[in-house]
């Protein structure tokens, strides 16, 4: 607890220091953003076969396990379809890059525009049939984002994702852990069901705890990378919170790139 929840709480405000400092910002209500895909949704791609809205990405049961994404109703793509970032000849990367994989490659399940996003391995209802949930409905807008949403397949002209942390990777330390590149800034960690996760402070929540609207990283082993130690990597969802119901579905306002800021030490 911080100074001044510690001071709040010993005015009486309780309830202040435990929940509403943990802001998250927006509130995460999907339903009113582009993520509803169903026949409510308001945003400019909609299928009027299901007014579910958490089908299309998450089924309870039969999810794709191919990648750390939680229980994932679609079909994810092989790693080396995409191009990484980390073949642009930049002269200045130091991070190593996995393969695509952890919560990107479900972002980019729809975002790569490779599969209709009516394509869901449990449909609504008993049993699964996909032509047939297909045929239930049409789209309004189109079954892939479209524009600069449709993210393609070469990520060479994107933020990199799949890369490790701080330039290089971090120096084990707890709870915060030096960076290899002070270019960055400091990763918090702690450890969850004996895995180590990761996450950097944004300003909105600069407390040290792991909320929603900081930037998480995403603990990934990858052979050849630090001999297999699990590493905080970059991914989609870093920046991005697909729940979230601020502007591009960013984790915090992007004012004066605060979202930047977070890991840039610049
Ligand atoms: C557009 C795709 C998409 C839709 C639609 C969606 N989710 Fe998610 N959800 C995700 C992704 C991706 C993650 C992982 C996010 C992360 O790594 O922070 C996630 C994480 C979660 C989590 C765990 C993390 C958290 O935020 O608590 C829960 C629970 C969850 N979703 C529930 C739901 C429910 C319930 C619905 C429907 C009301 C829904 N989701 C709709 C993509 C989606
Ligand atoms: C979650 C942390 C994080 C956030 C937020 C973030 N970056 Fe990065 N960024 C990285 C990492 C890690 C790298 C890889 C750097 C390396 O390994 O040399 C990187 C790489 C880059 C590169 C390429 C550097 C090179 O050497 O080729 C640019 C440019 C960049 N980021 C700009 C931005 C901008 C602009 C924003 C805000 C829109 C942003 N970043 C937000 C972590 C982040
Ligand atoms: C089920 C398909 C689906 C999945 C999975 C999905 N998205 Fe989207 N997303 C969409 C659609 C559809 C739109 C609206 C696209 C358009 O403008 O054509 C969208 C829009 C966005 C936008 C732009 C919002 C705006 O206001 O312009 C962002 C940012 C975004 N998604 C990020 C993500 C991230 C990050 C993930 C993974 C964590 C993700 N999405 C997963 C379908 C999806
Ligand atoms: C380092 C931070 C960062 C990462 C990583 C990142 N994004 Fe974004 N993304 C942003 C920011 C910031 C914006 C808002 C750009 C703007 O305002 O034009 C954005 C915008 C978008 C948009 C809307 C495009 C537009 O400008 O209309 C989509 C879609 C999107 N991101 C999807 C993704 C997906 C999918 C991934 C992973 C493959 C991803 N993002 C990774 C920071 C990031």
């Amino acid at each position: 607890m911080k100074p001044y929840q510690r001071y709040l709480q010993r005015l009486g405000f309780a309830a202040l220091t435990a929940s509403a400092f943990a802001w998250t910002g927006a509130v995460a209500e999907i339903e009113l953003t582009p993520h509803n895909l169903g026949s409510t949704g308001p945003g400019p791609n909609t299928f009027s076969g299901t007014a579910e809205i958490c089908v299309f990405c998450h089924t309870p049961h039969g999810g794709d396990t191919s990648a750390a994404v939680p229980l994932w109703n679609r079909t994810l793509a092989t790693p080396g379809t995409y191009t990484t970032y980390s073949t642009v000849s930049s002269s200045s990367i130091t991070g190593q890059v996995a393969p695509v994989g952890s919560v990107s490659i479900a972002c980019l399940s729809c975002h790569d525009g490779t599969q209709a996003m009516d394509t869901l391995i449990n449909t609504p209802g008993s049993g699964t049939n996909p032509a047939a949930f297909s045929a239930s409905g049409t789209w309004t807008g189109n079954d892939r984002p479209q524009g600069l949403a449709n993210i393609g397949q070469d990520l060479r002209n994107d933020h990199p994702i799949g890369i490790q942390y701080g330039g290089g990777g971090i120096t084990a330390g707890a709870p915060v852990a030096p960076t290899n590149d002070p270019d960055f800034n400091a990763p918090s960690n702690t450890v969850i069901n004996t895995t180590t996760v990761w996450w950097v402070d944004s300003e909105v929540t600069p407390d040290g705890t792991r909320q929603k609207t900081d930037m998480q990283l995403y603990t990934r082993s990858v052979a050849g990378i630090d001999a297999g130690v699990s590493q905080p990597f970059v991914e989609c969802a870093s920046c991005h919170d697909p729940h979230t119901s601020n502007a591009t579905f960013l984790r915090v306002s992007n004012d004066g790139s605060a979202v930047c800021l977070a890991c840039h030490n610049k």
